[in-house]
């Protein structure tokens, strides 16, 4: 079928749907939800037998739903109906919740329903859910709707024909009021539910240290004690607030109309105060944990789990230094876990638009995902395998590929492109890894098309290896077990010799170096040079600039002559 997305933005969860559906034969098109006009446009010129709204603000125009099929993706039970539906399942702790496929008419979240899809909530962000739970009901919900749809004999559901009992109903817009904290009152599990149900936007408004912040991030502190609302501790980049019956640590803040009204490390942002603090080290027990490693049968686990994948300077030194202490243990394979949401987005692009001077923060930064990937790839008495539990982009994907193996989890999506940031050119020894495991031609295809990516066409692309099938929940624990029987296999000390010779054999043909010369060169240009594209794009993304228009690499509907997607 032809179908046209109409989406706010091309979102993870838009990414994934346009991956599925792409991989079904359906021609999909974008257009981001701009004006009514532009919408129009984009319909005349698609031609669309079904338009999908994946992630919209606003209603589709009348003049639109009532001449073609407009599927709406309500992450929400059926008959639930509003703007925060996730928020207010979070808040209130609903135990189940579900995604809604629905069609558009005159009224919002009304329109009959052609599938819905039920999943188990789980404590956490509305981020990790909208990621997780809420984008593989969504797939499959979306994609029980379009067999519906095309198969012409399927009656969509009118929501007054389904049993109330079974019903949600109409919710208002959450109100930064809905979920003030009252620190005095409320416990740890109450405050953790008002943030992670605001996270990633709009976050919980509150003051800390008199000033007013947006909080986000937020874990339990089961050890330490304070005076309810009284900053305790600090831990990295978070800062510990005492509750009634424990703590809770914030990761991440966004001061209100500030120089840098961004999200940043609690710790910068409040910098001056955090110092003042008693800093302490994280354990299992208690703090706040980004980096973590744990062992078993043979198989040394490292989880770095960096908010929203950025990654920084510090936290690249960091996770370089606990790489090479899990290199020093008695262990056969490495796992890098990164984290449930993200595996790795790259440079912590919010930190270096922080910085007094972008270009110099780039410069480190790009040369600690450098160092990393370096040591990764002259890894001789491990097998290393990035196992991807959640999505990985930009640097993010070839930070991925310089380990030996890459798994990841069915459902993950890969964004394995840079030029979106400004025409950056990238490093992470991209230039080496692409050609060394996908061949020069398809590296060449994978440097050029600004598409994501899911997991079958990854692993035709010899970006991936390997696909674990199974629950986001269970995934950790498969790759360990995988890893282990593999290190059981008589092959496995033969594999270790053969990546070995053929890394020598690699750097006699030419050296490491002088690939991460020749790409900082590039990337010296992006950081330094008179073209600011770079720092234009990033500006754009750190503040979240709305999008004028879509990028023709999503509106194939827009395409002319002189433009050529390399497919
Ligand atoms: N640095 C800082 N923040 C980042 C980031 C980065 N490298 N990558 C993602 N984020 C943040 C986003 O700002 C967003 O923040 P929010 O919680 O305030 O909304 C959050 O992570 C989720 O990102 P979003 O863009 O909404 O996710 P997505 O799934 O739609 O898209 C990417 C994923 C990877 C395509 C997109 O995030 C991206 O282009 N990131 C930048 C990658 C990059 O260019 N890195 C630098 C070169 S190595």
């Amino acid at each position: 079928m032809r179908i046209l997305f109409l989406t706010h933005a091309f979102n993870s969860l838009t990414q994934r749907l346009h991956v599925e559906l792409r991989a079904q034969g359906h021609e999909v098109s974008v257009e981001f939800d701009i004006n009514d006009a532009v919408a129009l446009e984009a319909v005349d010129l698609h031609r669309p037998d079904l338009i999908i709204a994946p992630f919209l603000k606003r209603a589709i125009p009348e003049s639109i739903w009532s001449n073609h099929v407009c599927l709406i993706v309500h992450p929400g039970i059926r008959g639930d109906r509003g703007p925060s539906a996730l928020d207010w399942a979070i808040l209130k702790g609903e135990r189940r919740w579900g995604v809604t496929v629905l069609q558009a008419n005159g009224e919002m979240d009304a329109g009959d329903v052609w599938a819905s899809v039920e999943f188990e909530m789980r404590e956490t962000t509305k981020g990790s859910l909208y990621r997780n739970e809420v984008t593989e009901a969504a797939v499959e919900a979306v994609m029980l709707a379009v067999a519906r749809v095309q198969n012409g004999e399927y009656q969509a559901q009118p929501l007054k024909r389904i049993d109330p009992a079974s019903l949600g109903g109409w919710q208002p817009l959450v109100r930064q009021g809905d979920r003030a904290i009252d620190w005095k009152r409320d416990t740890s599990t109450q405050i953790l539910r008002k943030i992670r149900s605001a996270d990633g936007v709009p976050g919980v408004l509150d003051t800390l240290f008199g000033r007013q912040c947006y909080l986000y991030d937020a874990w339990p502190e089961k050890v330490l004690k304070g005076a309810p609302g009284e900053p305790i501790a600090r831990c990295g980049g978070a800062i510990c607030r005492a509750t009634t019956d424990g703590g809770v640590w914030i990761g991440h803040l966004r001061e209100k109309g500030c120089e840098h009204p961004f999200k940043l490390p609690a710790t910068r942002l409040l910098a001056a105060e955090a110092a003042a603090l008693p800093e302490i080290e994280a354990d299992e027990a208690s703090g706040y944990r980004e980096i973590w490693y744990q062992e078993e049968e043979g198989v040394g686990l490292l989880h770095f789990r960096f908010y929203n994948g950025a990654m920084s300077t510090a936290q690249c030194e960091a996770l370089l230094a606990a790489f090479r202490e899990a290199k020093h243990r008695d262990t056969r394979v490495i796992l890098l876990l990164g984290g449930g949401d993200y595996w790795s987005n790259g440079m912590h692009l919010n930190l270096i638009e922080a910085a007094s001077s972008a270009a110099d923060e780039s410069w480190r930064n790009i040369n600690a995902i450098d160092d990393l990937a370096r040591e990764i790839i002259e890894t001789e008495s491990h097998l290393t395998i990035a196992a991807l539990q959640g999505n990985t982009g930009a640097g993010g994907v070839f930070l991925a590929r310089a380990a030996d193996e890459v798994w990841a989890r069915r459902g993950v999506i890969l964004n394995p492109h840079y030029k979106d940031m400004g025409n950056l050119f990238g490093s992470e020894y991209w230039t080496y890894l692409l050609p060394r495991y996908s061949g020069d031609e398809r590296a060449a295809k994978i440097a050029e098309t600004r598409l994501p990516m899911g997991v079958d066409e990854a692993v035709a692309l010899n970006l991936i290896d390997r696909v674990i099938d199974g629950p986001v929940m269970g995934f950790v624990s498969d790759v360990r077990q995988l890893a282990s029987s593999m290190i059981r296999t008589p092959a496995f000390s033969k594999r270790l010799h053969y990546k070995n010779a053929r890394r020598q054999a690699d750097e006699a043909l030419k050296p490491l170096a002088r690939y991460r010369e020749e790409e900082l060169e590039q990337m010296k240009r992006n950081f330094y040079g008179f073209d600011p594209s770079y720092h234009v794009a990033r500006y754009n993304f750190v503040y979240k600039v709305p999008k004028s228009r879509t990028p023709l690499t999503l509106a194939n509907h827009r395409w002319t002559k002189p433009f050529r997607r390399v497919s």
